[in-house]
């Protein structure tokens, strides 16, 4: 008897610690409206932006998605969703606008920046950094 207890406890702990850990690998769908998805870029993505965008994520967003975006900055194990691996497809495929509204809004532990930069041109020097991620 003792052993058959043992035997569920092992399994349905180790049933919901997988669940857990699959289910943090697929982000939970985040809802964009239309008007930000149809956006366009208001900043041409040149090096100038490029440039301004990294100094800006080097100061507010490296600290948890890490130098390259690969969502390993130095707070990143401290939160509760992960902030994913923005070289994959499933930011780069986004349109821009759908990554300008995140950053403006955020979600959870992503803040939002509204007020933090609340010039609109620095959002989209960032949109324009985080494609020089794509690999
Ligand atoms: C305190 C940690 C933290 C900081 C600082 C932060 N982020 Fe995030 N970010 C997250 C987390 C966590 C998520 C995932 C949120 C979710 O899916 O609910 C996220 C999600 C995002 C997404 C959406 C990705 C998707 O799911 O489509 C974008 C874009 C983004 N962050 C850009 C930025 C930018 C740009 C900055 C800096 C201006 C920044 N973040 C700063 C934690 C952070």
């Amino acid at each position: 008897m003792k052993k058959v207890l043992v035997f569920l406890t092992v399994t349905i702990g180790l049933a919901s610690f997988s669940f857990t850990v699959l289910n943090n690998q697929q982000p939970k769908p985040w809802a964009v409206p239309d008007n930000f998805k149809k956006m366009k870029n208001a900043v041409s993505s040149d090096a100038a932006s490029v440039k301004e965008g990294k100094t800006l994520w080097d100061t507010h967003c490296k600290s948890c998605h890490g130098n390259k975006g690969l969502g390993d900055g130095s707070k990143a194990a401290q939160l509760k969703t992960e902030p994913g691996d923005f070289s994959k497809p499933f930011v780069q495929t986004q349109a821009d606008g759908e990554i300008f509204y995140k950053i403006t809004e955020g979600r959870d532990d992503m803040p939002n920046f509204k007020k933090k930069l609340p010039e609109a041109e620095d959002r989209w020097n960032l949109v324009n950094f985080i494609r020089t991620l794509k690999k």
